[in-house]
């Protein structure tokens, strides 16, 4: 793919500010010595990880879903990103009640999406890029239509039946409990086959598995493994919190929907089975360990990813992208807030992981900055450059390089999430006003991250040349990859610098953060800072123009990255930033 960014021109930069930036010489060996009390490397802190949802990232058969070859087909382009890894969600066998959320096979490869031999050639492929994979590990439940499932549910004694949780009829019918997907909102799903409930915290076609049950930890572990021994880099379990589960089922109300996660998530034995994984598997292999939504209060982060526990490598908590629902925005001293209080309780203990967007949230741009003409690409942007130059380990996600937008849909029919549609029915029996639904939907549903890939302005984006599973956005025609590979300033070209930028800049990763004015509602401040070296950050997430005092030593003549090119930064005795603008100063 032709290329258009002047890598001399910023491999001459890069190169100027490592060595403006380090301060006194030091010895060899009191560099290392300072490193290593500060830091504890680890590749996977390092890793700036692109998230692919495989399903809409590149069809290369014409049958509308994405698949393997057709990422294989791509690879040069997510190399020349500069992302160190990927995370790839579920491509195991599955009747895709959920997209692939709903494995019926942990071995085999979702037909849609290709064999194990397109598996093997794009491992490979990534290896040979240095580009490591991570894949998704969906353990808390599996598909209806495993083969566990299958047996478990045919009698009592069957020897799978403790696989999954069952609550037989005769002791009447158990308190519900909240199901995310499920268009009763209960949890528990009656079987007339053997007469009993049976548990599932998602669709009924996602039972719950029995994590108490030695034998269903003993399968996981060798799922595990046959990955890792293939030559898989990282492990991203999902909904793991919820995998241990409190047995005594207490009795919640059956609308119960205010707090889930302390209702169900974190239950007792969850810290077991993650040391148990760890142990028994992670340790043979050079690979690591997130969980999805696990650690949701400090302490439970501290406590799954403090080293010396072996339980987790890093945590993926929500509570930022919680705090952006309302439809009316947010409070940016509140968000700035968030990712200081987790810096700051990490910081020693733990590692974080630093995400805006992924495949069940709304598309970054449109949910943070300011997704109109006007703003759309310097708002990307500078939502880029927050992602680029927080402490923790970064996840990118498909298409938020281009600044891919959400989508406008207006009916129902529209939409393809389980969550969506479910939803639908589940409000229009409980009376919701449906208007209000459907505009909630609009902005936060998960599909908007679910669309296809905008390769170019053709028709489907160049996803695929038959229909595609879901729409493909109509703004495909002005932000697509083609256009802006052209344009040196587009955000795809920003991207790519931001990325650079990361991996020549270890302080970056593991420095100190430092919030600037941060009562501030339009400016997103910080300095890094690693031994001595020092990055500062300033982005305007505001319409507005907004000025910031200099922090001591930092010249705002020496700007290295801007994501309004051109734009000036000088002020008196600061840095003036126009509408989202961000830069990268040294001193
Ligand atoms: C996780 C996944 C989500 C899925 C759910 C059930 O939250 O990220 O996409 O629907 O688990 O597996």
């Amino acid at each position: 793919m032709k290329q258009t960014l002047s890598w001399p021109l910023l491999a001459l930069l890069l190169f100027t500010l490592l060595c403006t930036c380090d301060p006194a010489p030091k010895t060899p060996e009191e560099s290392t010595a300072a490193t290593e009390a500060t830091t504890d490397r680890a590749w996977w802190k390092e890793a700036i990880i692109h998230q692919i949802y495989p399903r809409s990232y590149q069809d290369s058969d014409g049958d509308g879903v994405g698949d393997l070859r057709g990422i294989i087909n791509r690879l040069d382009y997510i190399k020349s990103l500069g992302v160190t890894a990927v995370w790839l969600n579920p491509i195991y066998a599955s009747p895709n009640d959920d997209n692939g959320y709903d494995i019926s096979d942990y071995r085999a490869i979702m037909s849609d999406f290709g064999t194990m031999a397109d598996f093997d050639e794009l491992l490979a492929g990534m290896h040979q890029r240095d580009i490591r994979m991570v894949m998704d590990l969906v353990v808390n439940h599996s598909s209806d239509e495993h083969q566990w499932f299958v047996e478990s549910r045919k009698s009592r004694d069957n020897p799978y039946r403790d696989y999954y949780h069952w609550w037989p009829a005769e002791k009447g019918k158990p308190a519900p409990r909240f199901s995310f997907f499920d268009v009763n909102s209960d949890a528990w799903r009656y079987d007339e086959t053997t007469d009993a409930y049976y548990l599932h915290y998602f669709s009924g076609k996602q039972p719950d598995l029995n994590w108490e049950n030695p034998k269903v930890r003993e399968e996981v572990k060798d799922i595990m493994r046959f990955w890792l021994d293939k030559g898989v880099d990282g492990v991203r379990m999902d909904a793991f919190q919820y995998a241990a589960k409190d047995t005594l089922f207490p009795v919640l109300p059956a609308n119960y929907t205010d707090d889930i996660i302390a209702a169900y998530g974190m239950q007792p034995g969850l810290h077991e089975y993650l040391r148990e994984i760890n142990a028994e598997v992670m340790q043979d292999y050079d690979a690591f360990t997130v969980a999805e939504g696990a650690g949701s209060t400090m302490q439970d982060a501290i406590d799954l990813s403090a080293p010396e526990r072996g339980e987790l490598d890093m945590v993926y908590h929500f509570e930022i992208a919680d705090y952006v629902k309302k439809l009316d925005g947010y409070d940016l001293v509140g968000l700035k807030a968030l990712f200081t209080k987790w810096d700051q309780g990490l910081a020693g203990k733990g590692w974080n992981s630093i995400f805006l967007a992924n495949h069940d949230i709304a598309r970054m741009v449109s949910k943070y900055g300011n997704d109109t003409p006007e703003y759309r690409a310097a708002s990307s942007k500078c939502l880029n450059t927050l992602l680029l130059t927080m402490r923790g380990t970064p996840y990118t996600y498909y298409g938020d390089e281009l600044g891919m937008t959400n989508i406008d849909f207006r009916t129902i029919d529209q939409y393809r999430d389980i969550a969506a549609r479910n939803g639908y029915t589940a409000a229009k029996n409980k009376g919701e006003d449906m208007e209000k639904f459907m505009t909630r939907l609009n902005k936060f549903s998960r599909d908007n991250a679910r669309t296809p890939m905008q390769w170019s302005a053709a028709e489907n984006a160049g996803f695929t040349t038959g229909t595609p599973w879901l729409a493909v956005n109509p703004n495909h025609v002005a932000i697509n990859v083609e256009a802006e590979e052209k344009d040196p300033g587009s955000c795809l070209n920003y991207f790519r610098w931001l990325t650079a930028l990361r991996k020549e800049n270890p302080v970056l990763v593991y420095g100190d953060y430092t919030p600037l004015a941060e009562e501030s509602g339009q400016l997103f401040a910080y300095v890094r800072e690693l031994d001595g070296t020092r990055l500062l950050v300033a982005m305007n997430w505001s319409e507005e123009p907004a000025e910031l005092a200099l922090p001591e030593g930092f010249d705002a003549a020496k700007v290295v990255m801007n994501n309004l090119e051109g734009e000036a930064v000088l002020a008196e005795g600061g840095l003036s930033l126009a509408a989202w603008q961000a830069v990268v100063v040294r001193p």
